[in-house]
């Protein structure tokens, strides 16, 4: 007889997403005049830019013609598109990184999710707590995370990296050594980063200790300040020790369009093995490449056309962020983030935790959030917002926060 794997049962609960999403359905329903704003999920609300819309009309043309059809697409992507990757990306911050580094792939999710799979059983992860579930979630799903204590919501097979006020949100080594170290920055959820010499001391740390750092660069496009590294290869060493993971979701609005990529160096080995080649071989046998239409679209992104398009874009949820953080101060919230992300992480007022002010918020305000303790334990007694929404969402929303 068959047998499942035993490691989905550990899983707590369900994701975090879906719980929220119950919970304000269920609200909805018995409240069926209430108009609510949700500024929960990290989706995003604006329409592709118009370059990316031409590039996508263009290449529907291409497929429906024989002799412009495209059919699988090269295993590490469209030369095209790595092209202009390692060109915009990496050359114009000084990174070296060449094409057959890079891994197109339909999202940051899948690669977060996946890229577990070529490191061996036992490594030991070490995670910023709070942080973007998947993670952890999919560690669970491997069978390395240990086992669950459901009272201190931990892992304990896990190193969690508490990331909070006290600490201004900055990662620190922890006691004992990892194998495998995720840094998701600019953060998911709480919306901070860290600096380049901060960034630096990680990857010396891991060269030193002999561990791989996951850097999930998801948000490298809402960083304003200058001090901040777009790219986990902009410090020297990381070539060695760092996987960089990439997504067009949140910079060119591609959540239902769906691309991203894997930088994979060479110079990434355990033992003599390549790193590189090793996801090479696990990208062409589980994936099949991102569509040809998508990854035309992913080039419009870095056009000149393009890029002025996207950096409006995200000028217009960094203004949210603004709304939303300036808000919360004038109605005496403690608040961080919103600077070089577009999450705000506000401290619950009154100790409620992060639960309670969900509800409170949904129940007074109408308005959707996403609690703290969902990304780790260090989150509770934290409230994501989204900046998101669309603007006039964010004012009422803010509006109607002051108010309560
Ligand atoms: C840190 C982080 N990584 C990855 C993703 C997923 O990106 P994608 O849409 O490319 O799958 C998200 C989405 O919210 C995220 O917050």
């Amino acid at each position: 007889m068959f047998q499942i794997n035993e490691n989905y049962q550990k899983l707590p609960g369900s994701y975090l997403f879906s719980s929220i999403a119950k919970k304000v359905d269920a609200y909805a329903k018995a409240n069926p005049d209430k108009n609510i704003i949700r500024l929960g999920i990290g989706d995003v609300t604006q329409p592709l830019a118009p370059a990316v819309i031409e590039a996508l009309h263009k290449a529907v043309d291409e497929m429906g013609k024989a002799e412009t059809f495209h059919g699988y697409a090269p295993d590490l992507g469209y030369d095209f598109l790595r092209k202009a990757i390692v060109e915009h990306d990496y050359k114009a911050r000084g990174c070296d990184i060449s094409e057959d580094e890079v891994f197109v792939s339909d999202g940051a999710k899948s690669d977060s999710g996946n890229i577990q799979e070529i490191f061996g059983p036992d490594c030991k992860i070490a995670v910023c707590d709070p942080v973007y579930p998947v993670y952890v979630d999919s560690n669970v799903m491997a069978g390395r995370t240990g086992e669950y204590d459901a009272k201190s919501e931990t892992w304990s097979n896990v190193i969690y990296m508490p990331c909070v006020a006290e600490n201004n949100f900055v990662p620190e080594f922890p006691k004992e050594t990892p194998d495998i170290i995720y840094l998701c920055l600019p953060n998911n959820p709480t919306g901070t980063t860290i600096s380049k010499s901060q960034l630096q001391e990680w990857v010396d740390y891991a060269k030193k200790s002999g561990a791989v750092i996951i850097y999930d660069a998801a948000y490298e496009a809402y960083i304003t300040e200058k001090d901040v590294p777009h790219s986990v290869y902009e410090c020297p060493g990381a070539r060695e020790c760092a996987i960089e993971i990439r997504s067009f979701s949140k910079n060119a609005g591609f959540t239902g369009v769906r691309l991203g990529f894997t930088v994979v160096p060479k110079d990434l080995t355990c033992n003599g093995v390549s790193l590189r080649d090793m996801w090479a071989r696990r990208h062409g046998t589980k994936f099949n490449g991102a569509p040809y239409i998508v990854q035309r679209a992913g080039e419009a992104v870095y056009s000149d056309a393009g890029r002025a398009q996207i950096k409006e874009q995200v000028a217009y949820y960094m203004k949210n962020a603004s709304v939303i953080k300036q808000g919360l101060m004038d109605a005496g919230y403690t608040v961080f983030g919103g600077v070089n992300g577009p999450y705000i992480w506000l401290k619950t007022p009154n100790n409620m935790n992060s639960w309670e002010f969900f509800d409170y918020l949904l129940e007074n305000a109408n308005v959707v959030g996403t609690p703290g303790s969902g990304f780790g334990p260090s989150g509770e007694g934290y409230f994501r917002l989204s900046a998101f929404g669309s603007y006039e969402n964010t004012v009422a929303a803010l509006e109607r926060i002051k108010k309560l």
